[in-house]
């Protein structure tokens, strides 16, 4: 019988603690995912699930804990990440078009003193079409709506190539038709064999985009399937009982009354 190697982690964070004052945004916070998984993180506003995800991309430093990426240290995979932040991070008065935009997903791929390549224009190119914003190509970017340019950002991500795609919210303000796009961009990468960690708000589509997800909020309450973790006593606790969940479908709501 012959046993498939057992694959090295895609993401291997280790009682990670981060501090912006004096209660820690993040508590001992340990978790490993497998590669080729799309991932949720799930949590209540201020719960730290910005934070997570820029600690995994160094953007933040930990008072304590480590992450690892595909077996390495967070500098030496550093070029193996993209990451698409959440909206109204970004000020978009700069001047600069839709395609300018994506091919900037291709500059830690392009030597400083060369322009982009056939290739480089090709892959742009293809994630623009992926995302289905080829027509808006010279377009300036802040002349789009907000789903549009979300969309943009996304085409940047896949433009890198990385191995590990991390999405803060790409679906928060978006249509129903703009959050199946993404969704079905998301999907397309999986089937790449990418890793893509996605914050996400709503919990009653949480169970059908995610193979697993993580329930935090500073710690971490719980990583693993939908069903796993989209428990009532769980989310009553994390979301301090503001919740119902339909029994038998693994689904939940938050109530917002
Ligand atoms: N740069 C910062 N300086 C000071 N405090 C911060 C900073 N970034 C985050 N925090 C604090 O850390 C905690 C977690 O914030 P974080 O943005 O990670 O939450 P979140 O789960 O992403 O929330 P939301 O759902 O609102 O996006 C919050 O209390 C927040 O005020
Ligand atoms: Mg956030």
């Amino acid at each position: 019988m012959t046993t498939e190697p057992a694959k090295i982690p895609a993401i291997e964070v280790e009682n990670l603690t981060v501090s912006f004052g004096p209660r820690p945004a993040l508590l001992n916070v340990s978790v490993t995912i497998d590669q080729g998984l799309l991932v949720g993180i799930i949590g209540p506003n201020g719960a730290g699930k910005s934070t997570l995800v820029k600690a995994i991309l160094g953007f933040v430093k930990p008072d304590l804990g480590t992450v690892r990426l595909l077996g390495s240290s967070l500098d030496d995979a550093k070029g193996r990440l993209a990451y698409v932040p959440q909206r109204g991070a970004v000020d978009w008065d700069y001047p600069i078009t839709v395609y300018e935009v994506a091919m900037m997903g291709r500059y830690p791929n392009i030597a400083w003193w060369k322009d982009p390549g056939r290739q480089d224009h090709e892959i742009v190119n293809q994630a623009l079409e992926m995302v289905r914003m080829s027509d808006f190509k010279n377009r300036q970017i802040g002349g789009l709506s907000g789903g549009q340019q979300q969309r943009v950002f996304m085409a940047r991500a896949l433009a890198q190539g990385s191995d590990i795609l991390l999405l803060d919210e790409p679906f928060a303000g978006v249509d129903a038709a703009t959050e199946r796009a993404i969704l079905d961009v998301l999907e397309r990468a999986r089937a790449t064999g990418r890793t893509l960690v996605v914050v996400h708000h709503d919990l009653a589509t949480a169970a059908e985009y995610f193979d697993r997800l993580m329930l935090i909020k500073q710690r971490l309450f719980a990583y693993g399937t939908p069903r796993q973790v989209l428990n009532q006593d769980l989310l009553s606790e994390v979301y301090e009982g503001k919740l119902k969940v339909f029994s038998g479908m693994g689904k939940a709501e938050e109530c917002h009354a």
